[in-house]
């Protein structure tokens, strides 16, 4: 799936230096007069912006307002925006900042999950001459949610309620009050006017009653948060790499530390083996230990199965792994969230069909208050704990342990349709094991030499991938019937067979496929060992889901062959045997390969079959000397192999 390119394995120390904040609060509390206040009286401004927009607004006999200048920055960005999280910065003497969300953006609130996610502090914004309204709330209870413990309250517009000493002391008891039972204490209240400055940097001789430090004060007294070494190591897979030879795990350790020689559990799964190097450029010392915060490649001693998603750790402090979880979700799609769909879940790498699967408890957001009626679906602004099951097994952590593998997206409609945050699950560490240890393998009693003499041939695996419609299937049930006339034992797996029982459960999506090429896989190794031929005949678009089913097979000690079918698409499209190049097109079928679905050609294919140019004949004689090859009584070397011409 992915070209040979170098990681990079520096460790992103941009993240480690600056505070990410966000900025919560009602548009017309003053958040974007606050930002470019803040952006102004920091000099974090591009040189004559200011200027260009004092200009601008006398020409048009307009006052100036420091709102007008994040618009502009806004504006500025919107023209080349690769990201949809507005990111604004400033710096102060002692640190920078980065805003992680901003006013004005057109999905504020899917930004607060995904974007507050990562917030180390926030501020909420109230303004003075009104008391809690229901924003507000919502707001302390997502922050709760999202587990943004530093929190600074500032109360703005004091100018128009005179500075008012008795304004601030209510409100901030009621601030107080309000979050105390979500075990939020806000660090600092600070009175203050974004409009006219006062409070921002230096205190306000307005305010003469106010002991307490500015705004930018107290954001400098905020803690950095530590990058979490001193919890258990959490290494989210990104990538696997290629690269000379090496295979290159890539990602990002959340928290923890690792060093060579070290143990990995790659949960789901919980394959293991010892970190054999961690990869650093060639003219650099050898690193032999990296931490939370850091992104490092990997090597491994031994050639494990890893993908994409998996989360290592070590063994005896892991993660939890199962198909069913408690969460709470603020839900924000307008179309409900109901008991018994199936959703897809985001958490960390991870992608995962899951279902609904019940209501524990529902709350108004805006009001908090538990709502008793029983339920089988959550609307817009509701926030619930909910039970789901996910279709296979993942890895996750209590958000409360370690945030980045206990907190997940819902997708609804190809957007986020809400966030949640897993509470409640059990580690059971021996549970995390039980497969390596309390499992045993049972060695077959008949001897693979035994299987050869029964059969008078090997055990083999030849793997057609191609387009729908390339002529897989034709060319694999032709095959199984020609080698089985030749006293060959040989067996047929094919990916709409497989689909109605085996992988009736998986769809189309990049992990259902994933999933379903592991299974055949898994399968085809059994039969081979037992001695068949086998012929699979899947799609299989990606290059890493073939690479991971040959490792399978090859370290079973069993040849594979990779035959790519390589019937160009508008062939495949003319001859559509089943119409679903048509609904494809017609938008009735999404995801189809080919059409709005990538397929990776093989680059170095064993063999590679047009079936537009080759008759079937000639296409089936090509294929039986290769089964004949690979399966005779002295094997075949994968040198060989990978030389093989006809
Ligand atoms: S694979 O991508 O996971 O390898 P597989 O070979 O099992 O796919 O299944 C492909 C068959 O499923 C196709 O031949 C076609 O009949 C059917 N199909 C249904 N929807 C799709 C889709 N979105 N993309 C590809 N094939 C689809």
């Amino acid at each position: 799936m992915h070209a040979p390119v170098s990681p990079s394995i520096n460790p992103n120390q941009e993240d480690s230096h600056r505070l990410k904040i966000v900025i919560v609060g009602h548009v017309d509390h003053g958040k974007s007069t606050l930002i470019g206040r803040l952006l102004f009286d920091t000099h974090s401004l591009p040189d004559g912006k200011i200027e260009q927009i004092q200009k601008a607004c006398a020409a048009e006999g307009m006052d100036f307002e420091y709102a007008f200048l994040l618009d502009a920055l806004l504006e500025e960005q919107e023209q080349n925006i690769t990201i949809d999280t507005t990111q604004i910065q400033f710096r102060t003497e002692a640190r920078s900042y980065v805003i992680v969300d901003a006013p004005g953006h057109k999905e504020f609130l899917k930004n607060m999950i995904t974007g507050a996610a990562s917030a180390d502090a926030a501020i909420v914004l109230l303004d003075a001459r009104e008391g809690l309204q229901e924003q507000t709330r919502r707001h302390g209870y997502l922050l709760s949610l999202l587990g943004v413990k530093q929190v600074l309250v500032a109360i703005n517009k004091m100018d128009l309620v005179d500075f008012s000493h008795e304004t601030f002391t209510r409100l901030e008891r009621d601030y107080r009050d309000f979050l105390d039972p979500f075990d939020i204490q806000p660090l600092q209240f600070v009175p203050l006017s974004a409009k006219h400055g006062h409070n921002i940097v230096r205190p306000s001789e307005k305010m003469p009653w106010f002991q307490g430090p500015s705004l930018l004060a107290a954001l400098d007294q905020l803690q950095q948060p530590p990058a979490p070494v001193d919890r258990p190591l959490r290494l989210i897979v990104q990538d696997i790499y290629r690269f000379d030879e090496r295979r290159l795990i890539a990602g990002r350790i959340e928290s923890g530390r690792l060093k060579t020689g070290d143990e990995l559990v790659f949960w789901p799964e919980g394959k293991r083996s010892k970190i054999k190097n961690i990869e650093t450029w060639p003219t650099e010392p050898r690193q032999t230990e990296a931490q939370a915060g850091q992104s490092v490649a990997l090597t491994l001693e031994e050639q494990i199965f890893v993908e994409r998603g998996h989360i290592a750790a070590h063994a005896d402090n892991g993660p939890v792994e199962g198909r069913e979880f408690s969460a709470r979700v603020f839900w924000l799609h307008d179309q409900p969230i109901r008991v018994g769909q199936n959703y897809t879940l985001k958490l960390a790498t991870q992608q995962v069909e899951a279902r609904l699967v019940r209501i524990d408890r529902l709350m108004d957001s805006a009001t908090l208050t538990p709502l008793n009626e029983s339920r089988s679906e959550i609307a817009r602004n509701e926030v619930a704990e909910l039970v789901w099951q996910a279709r296979r097994p993942i890895a996750f952590d209590n958000s409360d342990v370690i945030q980045e593998t206990g907190r997940f997206v819902v997708i609804q409609d190809g957007r986020i349709g809400g966030g949640g945050v897993i509470f409640g699950a059990k580690y059971e560490p021996a549970a995390n094991i039980i497969r390596s240890t309390n499992l045993s393998w049972t060695d077959d009693p008949v001897s693979r030499e035994a299987r050869i003499d029964h059969f008078g041939h090997r055990g083999a695996v030849l793997w057609l991938t191609g387009l729908s419609g390339s002529g897989k299937t034709t060319l694999a049930a032709a095959l199984q019937a020609r080698l089985f006339k030749r006293g060959y034992a040989a067996t047929l797996l094919d990916g709409d067979n497989l689909r109605h029982g085996l992988c009736a459960d998986l769809g189309f999506s990049d992990a259902d496929r994933a999933e379903n090429i592991r299974r055949a896989a898994e399968a085809a190794k059994l039969l081979s060992e037992a001695g068949l031929i086998v012929i699979v005949s899947l799609i299989s678009p990606f290059a890493q889901g073939r690479e991971n089913a040959a490792a399978i097979i090859r370290k079973a000690g069993i040849s594979f062959a990779e035959i790519y079918v390589s019937t160009p698409l508008e062939v495949c499209e003319q001859r559509d045997p089943k119409s679903l190049y048509k609904k494809a097109r017609a938008g009735e079928i999404k995801g189809f390969t080919g059409i709005d679905s990538p397929y990776e050609p093989p680059t170095q294919p064993t063999l590679e079959i047009r079936t537009d140019l080759l008759s079937k004949e000639q296409s089936l004689e090509y294929l039986l000397k290769l089964a004949d090859r690979m399966a005779h009584r002295d094997g075949i070397s994968e040198e060989e192999l990978a030389g093989f011409s006809i």
